[in-house]
């Protein structure tokens, strides 16, 4: 058994149980959380924002390995941003800044902790992604900024798997879709969602997709069910 810590970041609604789901189990590792806020009760802490970019330098060098690496940060919706229901409701600073948190977080996070994977033992890394950042299922347009930067996150994991692939050959690098879960970043949209997870049943199900995952999947978009989302 690896027990090099499991480093979680983002400790929302879905981080937050994906944590516990992790630390429940008797053979879990040490499970680290970074968050801006509190972490779960359970898990070794690190309270840092994931844009201070030299903080997350230093936690890479204070971890020198991890057994796997699972990024539940992201957002749909900010105080001063709703996604986009028109073309004419493209605000540029606003779709930079869910570009920053939705793509370019998870980049840095990637460039600074998967070469913490282990590079000879089966191990993986994670981003939560979304649906709709699949082109070629937008059929309903709308919500530009959101969509645009899950694809881009999407580009971002098929990318860096290849070079995963050449360092860390037992590796993979996984883009997971939760579903719709009941948290505040789905609140004020799923009325119309024909299914709706709690955060704990979704959890489950993506930590059953990591598990089941090998290295010949790394780089692709997997949904809750385990399906692959295509590109
Ligand atoms: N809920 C759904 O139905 C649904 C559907 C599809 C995809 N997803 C994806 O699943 C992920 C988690 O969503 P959730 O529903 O658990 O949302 P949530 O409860 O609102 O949690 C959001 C997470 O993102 C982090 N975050 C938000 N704004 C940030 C910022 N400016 N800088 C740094 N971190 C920031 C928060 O970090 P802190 O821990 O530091 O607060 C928190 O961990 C997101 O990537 C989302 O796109 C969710």
């Amino acid at each position: 058994m690896n027990t090099a810590p499991l480093l979680i970041f983002g400790a929302g609604a879905i981080g937050t149980a994906m944590a516990q789901a992790a630390f429940a189990r008797p053979d879990a590792p040490p499970v680290h959380v970074v968050t801006r806020g509190m972490a779960p009760e359970g898990c070794t802490p690190h309270q840092i924002d994931p844009g201070d970019e030299a903080a997350l330098a230093t936690l890479a060098q204070t971890l020198p390995e991890i057994s796997g690496l699972l990024i539940t940060t992201g957002t749909l919706h900010t105080a001063g941003y709703a996604p986009e229901k028109s073309l004419k409701a493209l605000d540029p600073a606003a779709m930079a800044e869910i570009y920053r948190i939705n793509t370019i977080l998870p980049a840095t996070i990637l460039k600074h902790f998967l070469p913490r994977l282990p590079r000879k033992a089966p191990a993986f890394a994670a981003a939560l992604s979304a649906r709709v950042g699949s082109i070629s299922d937008n059929a309903l347009g709308g919500w530009v900024s959101y969509r645009a930067s899950k694809a881009a996150l999407n580009q971002v994991i098929r990318t860096f798997s290849v070079e995963l692939a050449r360092t860390h050959p037992k590796a993979r690098l996984l883009g997971l879709h939760p579903g719709t879960v009941a948290t505040p970043l789905s609140a004020p949209y799923r009325a119309n969602a024909p299914r709706v997870f709690t955060a704990a049943e979704s959890a489950a199900h993506l930590w059953r997709v990591v598990e089941t995952t090998t290295p010949e999947d790394s780089g692709k978009l997997f949904a809750w069910d385990g399906q692959e989302i295509a590109p």
